[in-house]
């Protein structure tokens, strides 16, 4: 197995679980988390909004993850994380990024889900350098995939060329060499069968 890097829109892809870079009210937001709204429809929202709060404005601290339903979306589910505002690097910035990645591939593994596609968290909104968060990306995923069976389809959407290739060589510098040309189908997700509720 390796880890697959995809170019494209997240929302499209009928994987068991996308990951969604959330912030910490879990009540949307832009970036990949208002499109992730935007296709699953009103429900996600009113689910987000029923789970408990921890403290005021917070269902999800930073670091963490909450899984809910995919609703319209082709995904079964979404797991809703919140990466770290990048500051100087000083604030545990990449262990929260690292966490990120981690704690949804072991709330998967949980879920029994069997493909999980992950946004580059952090590397909008929340300013995190991409090539320093690529990196975590690669790590993690790769940490993950040699370790454990499920989910064994992780993909790394980049939602353009430049972060595509920044992704590539992430996972070759950790001996992963990439294959997977920018802009075609991702060639391993299967449509979601006409059955799956
Ligand atoms: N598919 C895949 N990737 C996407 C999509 C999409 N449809 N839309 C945006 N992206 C990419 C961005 O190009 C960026 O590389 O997702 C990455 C993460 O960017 P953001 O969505 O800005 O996420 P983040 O930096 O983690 O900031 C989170 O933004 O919208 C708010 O509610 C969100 O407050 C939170 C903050």
């Amino acid at each position: 197995m390796k880890i697959e890097v995809w170019q494209g829109d997240i929302t499209t892809l009928a994987v068991d679980a996308i990951v969604n870079a959330a912030n910490e009210s879990l009540l949307g937001g832009g970036g990949v988390d208002g499109a992730i709204h935007r296709a699953a429809g009103p429900q996600l929202l009113a689910e987000c909004a029923a789970l408990p709060e921890l403290r005021p404005g917070v269902r999800c601290p930073t670091g963490e993850v909450r899984a809910t339903a995919g609703y319209n979306l082709p995904a079964r589910h979404v797991l809703h994380t919140v990466g770290p505002v990048w500051n100087d690097g000083t604030r545990a910035e990449a262990e929260l990024l690292a966490n990120c990645y981690w704690k949804s591939l072991q709330l998967a593994e949980k879920m029994g889900l069997r493909s999980i596609a992950f946004p580059a968290i952090s590397c909008g909104v929340f300013g995190y350098p991409l090539h320093q968060a690529a990196q975590i990306a690669a790590t993690e995923t790769l940490a993950w995939q040699r370790s454990h069976r499920e989910p064994q389809r992780i993909i790394l959407v980049a939602y353009n060329a430049a972060t595509f290739k920044v992704y590539q060589s992430a996972l070759a510098t950790l001996g992963q060499p990439g294959d997977v040309a920018p802009g075609l189908p991702c060639p391993t997700v299967e449509p979601r069968p006409a059955w799956l509720p």
